[in-house]
C-alpha cells in the first residue's frame, strides 16, 4: 500500500499542552502506531551526553541520530506507555527530565540533525494508521495528513499540570523554576529558523487551558472519527 494513503493524524503543540497523553489514548482507542517524535530529540541529546559531544557540534550529532540504536517497546502504563531504549538501555525516566527536554530542544534547533531522521519519522507511517506527536508533524513531517490538531495552553497551566506531575512523584521543584524552563522552551521552539513550533495552516487548534484531559481526548476523537470516516 502506497504510504501516503495511510492515514496520519498530527498533534503538534508545546509541551505540557497533553499531546502525550492525547495521543497516547487515541492510539489505544483507534489501534493506531505512535511517533514520539520529542522522545527521538531527547535520544539525541542523551546520547551525545554519553558520548561527551557537545551540543552545538551539528556534524557529530548527525553521526549520533544517524547510528544511535533506539527502540520503542508498549508498556501497560497510564502515564508512560512507551518504554524507551537506547543501546539496550532502559532510558524511559531519564529522557523524561526537564534537563533531557531543554537539550532536546537544542539539538532539535540543528537543521542537519532534523533532517537525519525524518526518514525514520516517515517510517512510522504504517497501518492500520499512526498518530505522529512533536512540534512540525503536521507543518513539516507530514503535510499530508488526515488531520492536524494544534493543542495549546497557557504556559501558567502547563507549568502547574508539570509541576503536580512531579510532586506526586515526590520530584521536588519549583513552580517558578518549571515556569522559566516552559518559556525559555517555547522562546527556542518558536523562533528557530527551521520547522519552527507554529500551527499548520490547516490544523484545528484546540487551547486546553482550563480543560481536563477527558475534555480534550472527547474533542480530538470527535475529529478524528469525522475524518477517518
Ligand atoms: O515533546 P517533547 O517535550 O518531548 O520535545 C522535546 C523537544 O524536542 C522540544 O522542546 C522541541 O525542541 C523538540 N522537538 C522538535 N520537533 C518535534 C518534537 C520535539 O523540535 N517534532
Amino acid at each position: 500500500m502506497n504510504q501516503v494513503s495511510i492515514p496520519v493524524i498530527t498533534i503538534d503543540g508545546p509541551g505540557g499542552s497533553g499531546k502525550g497523553a492525547v495521543t497516547h489514548r487515541l492510539g489505544k482507542t483507534l489501534g493506531f502506531n505512535i511517533l514520539d517524535s520529542g522522545a527521538l530529540y531527547r535520544l539525541i541529546g542523551l546520547a551525545a551526553e554519553k558520548a561527551g559531544i557537545a551540543l552545538t557540534a551539528e556534524a557529530e550529532l548527525v553521526a549520533v541520530a544517524s547510528n544511535m540504536k533506539i527502540e520503542f517497546i508498549p508498556i501497560d502504563d497510564h502515564e508512560q506507555p512507551l518504554s524507551v531504549l537506547l543501546e539496550s538501555q532502559d532510558v524511559t525516566q531519564a529522557i523524561r527530565s526537564d534537563k533531557a527536554g531543554v537539550d532536546a530542544s537544542i539539538v532539535a534547533a540543528l537543521p542537519q540533525v532534523r533532517e537525519a531522521i525524518h526518514e525514520l519519522q516517515y517510517d512510522f507511517r504504517q497501518m492500520p494508521g499512526l498518530i505522529a506527536d512533536g512540534r512540525d508533524m503536521g507543518t513539516v513531517v507530514f503535510p499530508t495528513a488526515t488531520l492536524k490538531i494544534f493543542l495549546t495552553a497557557s504556559a501558567e497551566a502547563r507549568a502547574e499540570r508539570r509541576y503536580k506531575q512531579l510532586i506526586d512523584k515526590d520530584i521536588g521543584v519549583s513552580l517558578h523554576d518549571l515556569l522559566l524552563s516552559i518559556q525559555e522552551r517555547d522562546e527556542r521552539d518558536m523562533n528557530r529558523k527551521i520547522a519552527p513550533l507554529k500551527a499548520a495552516e490547516d490544523a484545528i487548534t484546540i487551547d486546553s487551558t482550563g480543560l481536563s484531559l477527558d475534555q480534550v481526548f472527547a474533542q480530538v476523537l470527535a475529529l478524528a472519527r469525522q475524518k477517518l470516516k
